[in-house]
């Protein structure tokens, strides 16, 4: 239970990887804050928290909205008192030809991804900063921000925004104690993970495609205080793709 005494707001908490991350911090005792804007699934995800482990709340947030990021810390200030941890995951990958991806939808995809993780960690860490041992951000980010399938120009920039703020933010923080680092994951499979082919395990250096859980752990890793000597970093935790070399012979 190192995480009895903290509370942890994370973002997209409503499926995939953050219900897992979500489930994560409430199984060491944390008190979560589930902020998404899909009401039902965030709900679903609060239930799995208060009839499992115990102490979480839904506070419905759209990241691309200031007022309602805004909201968010006040509200979990006014229940819990304090927040000691940020996980920036809500996002969303809408991949489309580069010749007909509008104004629009480039806006969109940098606002949720890009913009909300920006703005969270900033209205965050007001907060965190008043803690004595102040806290930690995870800003997840992908392994999209250091290689690429076509068609996925707005999420890889996001990724790669991602990556460069949190750098930029673990500097900026340091004097407040909070610590900003990024995990980039592979291959997670959110939906049904038995429906998975041999082909796809075994590509992986792992042997097997990601887990939310995976993801969960390198947060709790990452959010430990026992491991404040880590700001700035960028763990990549997708079974060693991105290390594997694919020519063929
Ligand atoms: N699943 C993967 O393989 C994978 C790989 C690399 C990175 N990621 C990243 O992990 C994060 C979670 O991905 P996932 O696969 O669990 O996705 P998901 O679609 O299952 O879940 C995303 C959650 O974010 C919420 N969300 C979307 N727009 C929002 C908004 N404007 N405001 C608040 N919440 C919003 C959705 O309602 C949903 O609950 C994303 O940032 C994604 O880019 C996922």
């Amino acid at each position: 239970m190192n995480f009895k005494d903290s509370v942890v707001i994370v973002t997209g908490a409503g499926n995939g990887i953050g219900r897992g991350v979500a489930l994560g911090y409430a199984n060491e005792g944390a008190k979560v804050v589930v902020a998404d804007i899909d009401r039902e699934a965030a709900e679903a995800t609060l239930n799995l928290i208060n009839s499992t482990y115990g102490d979480g709340l839904f506070i419905e947030t759209d990241v691309r909205d200031p007022k309602q990021i805004t909201h968010l810390m006040d509200e979990t200030i006014r229940i819990y008192g304090k927040i000691n941890i940020l996980i920036n995951n809500a996002g969303v990958s809408r991949f489309k030809s580069v010749y007909e991806l509008s104004v629009e939808e480039w806006d969109d995809v940098l606002n949720i991804n890009l913009r909300g993780n920006f703005l969270c960690a900033r209205e965050a860490a007001k907060y965190i900063r008043r803690n004595d041992s102040g806290g930690a951000i995870v800003n997840i980010a992908s392994t999209r921000a250091f290689m690429s399938e076509k068609d996925s120009e707005a999420y890889a920039a996001t990724k790669g925004g991602i990556y460069a703020l949190t750098h930029a933010l673990a500097m900026s923080l340091q004097d407040d104690h909070i610590l900003v680092n990024s995990i980039s994951p592979g291959w997670i499979e959110t939906g049904d993970y038995s429906s998975l082919r041999n082909i796809d395990h075994k590509q992986h250096p792992s042997k097997r495609v990601g887990k939310p859980e995976d993801v969960a752990r390198a947060c709790l890793f990452l959010t430990n205080p026992m491991n404040d000597f880590i700001t700035g970093e960028n763990l990549i935790v997708d079974g060693g793709m991105t290390r594997k070399m694919i020519y063929e012979h």
